[in-house]
């Protein structure tokens, strides 16, 4: 499927999809939104992909949403612009599949909306993190409101949407904003790396554990829990519980079917 601002690329099982657009530092304008989104279908659909790593080409991860096509926009537009970033931004986070974020460089606005929308972050030192929106008169409009404050706390949130300033990678990690920093030059490797050990276990297990997660942060500990048990329950009627814990007493690797 051919993309005019996004590659992905596929390479043992391990998708990489880079936000393509470095004379604007990746800005998301519409059609990069929709390709986003035709990506991330893509990757829930192909057998051949475990896993994606979400990057951006050039010296920006993505700088927010493309300000030159909103500058304009009525009040209808801009809605209709944020429901159809949120519905892109929750397909990554529901996506049964790891999405890893390789934060390469600059994630403002909805660039720190799509990395929060990933399951896991990774920033190279040169990352730099903000919700700059309010000094553009507007709030974020992906989901930042509502992830940031579940992802760093309100307080933090408060300070990051409030004063629209930037933050290096090691006070988004010191907030829990990114899972880990790392070198530049490390960063792609890492994320493999951290990827590769999703891939070794159980890919229904993953699943469920990401929409354990997911669905539990918006129910009651008691609903939570009952989902949980649900999962642990059906994953019992599969093969790879089976393998998984045969392997184990074989003190063998586990090779697990998605069965
Ligand atoms: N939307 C549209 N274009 C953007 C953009 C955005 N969010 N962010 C960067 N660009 C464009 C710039 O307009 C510029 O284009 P040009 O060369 O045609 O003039 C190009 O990307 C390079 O950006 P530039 O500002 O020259 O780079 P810089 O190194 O001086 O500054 C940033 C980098 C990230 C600090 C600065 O680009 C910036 O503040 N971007 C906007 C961030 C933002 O507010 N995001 C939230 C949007 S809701």
């Amino acid at each position: 499927m051919p993309f005019k601002f996004l590659t992905l690329e596929v390479a043992d099982r391990i998708a990489t999809l880079t936000v393509n657009r470095a004379d604007k530092l990746n800005a998301l304008n519409d059609a990069t939104i929709a390709e986003l989104g035709m990506a991330i279908d893509r990757v829930r659909v192909e057998d051949s992909i475990g896993g994606v790593i979400l990057t951006g080409a050039g010296r920006a991860f993505v700088a927010g949403a493309d300000i030159s096509e909103m500058a304009g926009q009525t009040p209808v537009v801009a809605k209709g612009r944020a429901r159809a970033g949120q519905e892109v931004f929750r397909r990554f986070e529901t996506c049964p599949k790891p999405v890893i974020a390789a934060v390469n460089g600059f994630a403002l606005g909805g660039g720190c909306e799509l990395a929060m929308a990933c399951h896991i972050r990774i920033a190279s030192e040169a990352a730099k993190f903000g919700q700059p929106e309010s000094k553009l008169g507007i709030l974020p409009g992906f989901g930042g409101t509502q992830r940031l404050a579940r992802l760093a706390g309100k307080g933090r949130a408060m300070q990051l949407l409030l004063t629209g300033e930037m933050i290096d990678a090691q006070e988004a990690f010191r907030i829990g904003l990114v899972n880990k920093v790392v070198p530049a030059a490390d960063l792609i490797a890492t994320t493999h790396e951290m990827m590769k050990l999703i891939l070794a276990n159980g890919p229904l297990a993953v699943a469920l554990c990401i929409e354990a997660v997911d669905r539990g942060l918006e129910m009651s500990l008691d609903e939570g829990l009952i989902l949980e048990a649900n999962h642990f329950g059906l994953l019992a009627a599969t093969e790879d519980m089976r393998e998984g814990m045969r392997a184990f007493l074989d003190k063998r690797p586990a090779a697990f079917k998605g069965k």
